[in-house]
């Protein structure tokens, strides 16, 4: 773990800098989950998914594994397959495996996590042309016209879905819904309601490395500005809101602390905190619900025998 209190200085212009800065001085303190993944987060991230406690990658992949003809019979091809917020890509591998997907593109705003996801899917699929987006899904994705004889498939793994809040969820699947056209499918992951301890332990590892990569927004902060965190003094801090059915990941305060970002100065009392990221639970009923309002039907909704998890066929309306 490193502490940075080096002085770097950067353009006050900076995108990524206004960004963050931004977000730390709305009401409450935020910064974009967006911005856990350098090349450490999404390592870490991949770390998490094989925690005990984090079922979710698991049982998945899982569904995944036992619905290869189901999809193959929905999803003709030659498809043209896009998959947001991709990562390392290792669920994808099934979809791979089972469809005739002729064109791959991961859209990601993890360059690392992208070539190496490249690297290893081009060795194990060599027919299949792939070809990197690296671009953040909160804005449009220029992803250019759907190469000639294949069609669009999109899949939104992993229940990052969850992660907008369910109004900002529904208009990225309403922009999803225009990109692939009439007819156009979308395979989403959903993580489901459930038991509240259940969902606790899964942001609350034992090991740690959900708290490692919360704190790595500060460290992703720290060596893209000019902050001075000092990421020592802050805590990890998560749990289940039943009322608003989200986990609520914040890092808490310990020390007070003065941090200089892109010209200004902010001020964190001990016991501040900075909201990271939403993580929002759904029944097949509520996502169905924000599908609807998006432009899609719900073709096909498959679970696991504890319903912990969804993997929902949708087809775009217009
Ligand atoms: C929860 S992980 C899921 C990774 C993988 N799809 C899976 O199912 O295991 C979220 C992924 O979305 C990416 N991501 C997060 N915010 C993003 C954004 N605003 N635009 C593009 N990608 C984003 C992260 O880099 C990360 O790879």
């Amino acid at each position: 773990m490193t502490t940075s209190s080096t002085t770097k200085t950067r353009p006050v212009n900076d995108s990524f800098a206004l960004e963050v800065l931004e977000g730390l001085n709305g009401t409450p303190r935020t910064i974009s989950p967006a911005f856990f993944y350098d090349a450490k987060g999404s390592v870490l991230f991949d770390e998490i998914t094989r925690q005990p406690e984090y079922y979710q990658a698991r049982t998945e992949r899982g569904i995944l594994d036992s619905i290869r003809s189901d999809l193959a019979a929905h999803l003709q091809g030659p498809i043209e397959l896009v998959e947001f917020g991709a990562g390392s890509a290792e669920k994808t591998e099934t979809l791979l495996e089972a469809l005739d997907v002729a064109t791959y593109r991961p859209v990601d705003v993890s360059a690392s996590a992208l070539e190496g996801a490249a690297r290893r899917l081009g060795s194990r699929f060599p027919g299949i042309a792939i070809d990197t987006v690296v671009q953040d899904y909160h804005n449009p994705v220029e992803l250019g016209p759907v190469p000639k004889g294949q069609s669009r498939v999109a899949f939104f793994p992993g229940s990052t879905v969850g992660n907008f809040h369910p109004s900002e969820a529904a208009k990225f699947l309403g922009r999803v819904a225009r990109m692939l056209g009439k007819g156009g499918a979308l395979v989403l992951g959903v993580d489901l309601v459930k038991d509240p301890d259940v969902l606790h332990a899964a942001y609350n590892d034992a090991a740690g490395v959900t708290a490692e990569f919360n704190l790595n927004a500060l460290r992703h902060v720290n060596a893209r500005t000019d902050a001075g965190f000092d990421v020592n003094t802050w805590k990890h801090y998560s749990f289940f809101n039943p009322m608003a059915s989200r986990i609520e990941m914040h890092l808490v305060c310990t020390e007070a602390q003065d941090v200089r970002l892109a010209g200004q100065t902010l001020h964190f009392d001990r016991f501040d905190s900075i909201w990271t990221e939403s993580s929002y639970k759904y029944t097949p009923q509520t996502m169905g619900e924000l599908a609807r309002a998006a432009g899609f039907t719900v073709e096909t909704v498959w679970m696991d025998e504890r319903k912990w998890f969804g993997v929902m066929l949708l087809r775009a309306i217009a």
